[in-house]
């Protein structure tokens, strides 16, 4: 979905959230299913799957490279592997859209396939970098080339089998680290990554349910090329990531009382939880049980009084994501909330730190950038106009805001909400947000 097809939240000040509520599949996990059950030998069947145009653009992929998926219907796949080699060159260059995640784990997964392919996407995404993962896989010999400045579109090249690759990673990225694992199943030997701090692991926990082994050792992991993917069953839990707007809606909004269901709670993955509790927040982990492999929970939160905080670095790549809502946190804390360490947030979907910055400033918060992070006060949000820059998390992050808010807000250039959140708009009504959408996407 183009970024620039405007759709506009409205969203009236006031409100309190309540109620069950289950928020759309795993975006990450959504992703990788589709992956490696296409490579797997067998058939997976998948249910929790989230179709929001970010897992369908990589759903779309595969269809294109000629898997047979079936679905999505109501979050279920059937998707019939075709085993490492079964992929087949598609007709034409494959549109990732929106999606960071397809593009730099496909890069990986692809490079070692013998095939020829142009990997595109929209404008949000032919800005970001792309030379974290051109670097390690031209490592690997791989033939993956960007565009002169390191960006999409990206060119594979058939190349005679990778070569293995012991990579200390320089940023804290579960993309890069994917991108290396996934091109290390085709490399003839062991691939290891080291990461400098704890990232995202669900290609890890996903490979080993495929019966791929995978060795972790600390911060390092390493797999040999060569094995294969026996298919599985896989229940993809509520993404942790959406339900972070309803975390601190809930916190908010005074007089809420929520529970969210089914929300992965991956430690690799709770840093939201973590940081709004250090800030105050009442968070309750309910019926906390394992389900394929990652930990699942029900989550109550009630409103709460939040503090300003300074938010602990080794939390931001647990809760890299989540910033954007967070930000709405600080804004409604008492007192002063620094964050530093997260220079990442300026390369997502969109500058995160800068668009929010305005934003809030733009409602009569004090909201100060810096390079690595933000420095937010606390205080009264006015209504107004803001901008969601075709990113998914600003404009829910924004209509979340709205709870607080002393009028109406409109917030344009949502429509990209649907890359990982379809159906925002229903759900945060249903649960007390008095909120609507206006224009086609
Ligand atoms: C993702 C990893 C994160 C995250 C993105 C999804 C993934 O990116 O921001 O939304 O599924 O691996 P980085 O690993 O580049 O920080």
């Amino acid at each position: 979905m183009s970024s620039t097809s405007n759709v506009v939240f409205t969203v009236n000040p006031g409100g309190r959230l309540s109620g069950r509520l289950r928020v759309p599949g795993d975006k990450s996990i959504s992703h990788r299913s589709v992956m490696l059950g296409s490579l797997a030998e067998g058939t997976t069947r998948v249910s929790g799957f989230l179709e929001g145009a970010d897992a369908l653009a990589t759903l779309r992929a595969f269809r294109r490279m000629g898997v047979r998926i079936e679905g999505p219907d109501s979050g279920r796949l059937v998707i019939h592997g075709v085993g490492m080699h079964g992929l087949k060159e598609p007709d034409g260059p494959i549109d990732l859209g929106n999606s960071g995640t397809s593009m730099r784990l496909l890069s990986g997964l692809l490079a070692g396939q013998g095939l020829r392919l142009t990997l595109t996407g929209d404008s949000s995404l032919s800005s970001r970098p792309m030379r974290r993962v051109t670097e390690p896989l031209a490592r690997m010999r791989a033939d993956v080339r960007s565009a002169a400045d390191g960006t999409a579109p990206l060119e594979i090249h058939p190349v005679q089998r990778l070569a293995p690759l012991d990579y200390p990673m320089p940023v804290a990225s579960a993309q890069v680290k994917s991108c290396v694992l996934l091109a290390g199943l085709y490399a003839g030997g062991r691939t290891c990554v080291s990461e400098p701090a704890p990232t995202r692991d669900h290609t890890e926990r996903m490979l080993e349910g495929f019966g791929y082994p995978v060795h972790r050792d600390g911060s390092r992991v390493c797999l040999e090329g060569g094995g294969r993917l026996q298919a599985t069953d896989i229940e993809i839990p509520a993404d942790i990531s959406s339900a972070a707007f309803f975390l601190v809606g809930a916190s908010i909004a005074e007089g809420s009382d929520l529970v969210l269901e089914h929300v992965g709670m991956n430690p690799t993955r709770d840093g939201v939880i973590n940081i709004l509790r250090l800030m105050g927040a009442d968070i309750e982990v309910l019926n906390l049980r394992s389900v394929g492999g990652e930990p699942v929970a029900d989550l109550r939160v009630r409103s709460a009084r939040l503090r300003g905080i300074r938010i602990p670095e080794d939390q931001v790549p647990l809760a890299i994501d989540e910033f954007p809502v967070l930000f709405v946190a600080a804004a409604c804390a008492e007192g002063e909330t620094l964050l530093t360490g997260a220079e990442e947030l300026r390369v997502k979907e969109s500058d995160r730190i800068q668009v929010m910055a305005d934003g809030l400033s733009a409602l009569g918060v004090r909201a100060q950038p810096t390079p690595d992070g933000i420095r937010i006060q606390g205080g009264p949000i006015s209504g107004g106009r803001v901008n969601g820059h075709g990113d998914h998390r600003i404009s829910m992050a924004f209509a979340i805001a709205a709870l607080r808010a002393a009028g109406a807000l409109h917030i344009d250039d949502c429509a990209n909400v649907d890359t990982s959140f379809p159906g925002f708009v229903e759900l945060a009504r249903a649960a007390g947000l008095d909120i609507r959408a206006a224009g086609a996407a």
